[in-house]
């Protein structure tokens, strides 16, 4: 595939998972519950009642995990440290057991030559300090930082890539507004201090991680995307306006020291709980952005629709993923373009692409998977048009190393470069895995 020549010959490979979707061992080594634990285990939640009790049991198979990167010939590993491994009630007593297991994860990557990339905020609250208020307190942002503080000391001499969060507006919007993430809140009055508290958290973890290592690239991970009217009619012009201050400037404003948008906080209705020199933290300057991006936002007005009073009409045809996403790779050239020449991004990865699709073992013993195979080479063939139209791209991580727990869909929805048969947890490099590790040897000249 000649078009991907244009990636920087120093582009990073990588792949992601996060600790509550592929860990398992819910109870085990001294981690507390979690938020997730906690909605999992709540009727009704999750499809099929799955829970992360054990999904890929990686926190006993993760030597197999690792050797699978190494099958896939990967530069780099994205993934998250679980907030109640390491602080089973999210502050105060350290968990040894927690931090040592990330500590040998971490040194089995570096002796394998992949760079870790971890995040310390997948969503997995430590359900304590949800009992306490959740996002929604001030305090949990003061909590994340000494968190934030704890694993730094313990992994900082070795690590230097860090992200504090994964899309906070998953955790706020999902979250706190539509109700179908933890903790399955449906409150704008809730949902917009905690967007807050998370940006909150995340400058304050940035500054934790800056004192604990000296040369920390630090970073933060957004699933933003491009959005654009279902119609030219005013009102879905304006709805398209709202879904771009819902998804995207919302969450990049404030890092970039601009502060909330005003038009979003007329929207919402509720104003952000700031204090003298909270924007100041929260624009603290980063290394680098991620962008995990998945579909294009294609708005219609829904005036009587939940806050912000979008709906995202079914597109006719479109092709789409077993989650019913649109495969559109140029949405994301557009928001690589978007974060440089409007937010001047100097280092972006891709911190998160893929597709799900209900893949099988055939009788040969193989997953063949041509739609995520097809899906892949867009998006890597639209990572390379980005660099080529002057976007400064670093890195592209695959999502995901494995099917997992994919969150309220439960288990029926595989988006791993590795099939895993969950009833033996017998894992299965895919056609896409395959294809990922073609695509990368070539560009490394192989
Ligand atoms: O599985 C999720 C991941 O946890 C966050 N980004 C989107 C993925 C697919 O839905």
């Amino acid at each position: 595939m000649t078009e991907l020549s244009s990636l920087p010959e120093d582009f990073v490979w990588g792949v992601a998972t996060a600790a509550y979707q592929i860990e398992g061992a819910a109870t085990e080594g001294g981690r507390g519950p979690s938020i997730w634990d906690t909605f999992s285990h709540t009727p009704g939640r999750v499809a099929n009642g799955d829970t992360g009790d054990v999904a890929c049991d990686h926190y006993h198979r993760w030597p197999e995990d690792l050797g699978l990167m190494k099958t896939l010939g990967v530069d780099a590993y994205r993934f998250s440290i679980a907030w109640p491994r390491v602080l089973p009630e999210g502050r105060g007593q350290v968990n040894e057991k927690g931090l040592a297991f990330y500590d040998r994860l971490t040194d089995a990557l570096l002796e394998a030559g992949i760079t870790p990339f971890p995040t310390l905020y997948h969503w997995d609250l430590p359900q304590a300090l949800q009992d306490a208020g959740g996002w929604p307190a001030r305090e949990t942002a003061e909590h994340f930082a000494d968190y934030a503080a704890v694993v730094a000391e313990r992994l900082g001499d070795r690590i230097t890539h860090w992200a504090t969060l994964n899309e906070p507006l998953c955790s706020a919007w999902i979250g706190h507004l539509e109700g179908r993430m933890a903790p399955g809140l449906t409150d704008i009055a809730a949902a917009v201090p905690a967007s807050y508290h998370l940006h909150l958290g995340h400058g304050l973890a940035v500054r934790a991680l800056r004192a604990a290592i000296p040369d920390a690239q630090v970073g933060i991970v957004n699933n933003l995307t491009h959005c654009e009217p279902y119609s030219e009619r005013e009102a879905d012009v304006a709805a398209a306006r709202r879904a771009d201050g819902h998804t995207n400037r919302w969450w990049m404003d404030p890092i970039h020291g601009r502060g909330y948008p005003q038009d979003m906080i007329d929207v919402y209705g509720v104003d952000v709980p700031e204090r003298p020199g909270d924007l100041e933290t929260i624009s603290a300057p980063l290394d680098w952005l991620g962008l995990n991006y998945y579909f294009r936002n294609v708005a219609a007005d829904d005036p009587a629709g939940p806050v912000p009073h979008i709906t995202q009409p079914e597109l006719p045809g479109a092709h789409t993923t077993h989650m019913g996403w649109e495969v559109y790779p140029q949405g994301l050239v557009r928001t690589l373009r978007r974060m440089t020449e409007d937010y001047g991004a100097r280092r972006i990865y891709v911190t998160e692409n893929g597709s799900a699709y209900p893949d099988t073992v055939d009788a040969d013993g193989q997953v063949h998977d041509p739609e995520r195979v097809r899906y892949l080479e867009q998006h890597l063939a639209a990572c390379a048009r980005a660099v080529e139209e002057g976007v400064p791209l670093a890195g592209y991580f695959a999502w995901s190393l494995l099917d997992n727990f994919e969150w309220a869909y439960g288990y029926d929805k595989r988006f791993g470069l590795v099939h895993v048969d969950y009833a033996t947890q017998r894992r299965t490099v895919k056609d896409s895995g395959r294809r990922f590790a073609e695509l990368l040897a070539q560009h490394r000249g192989g």
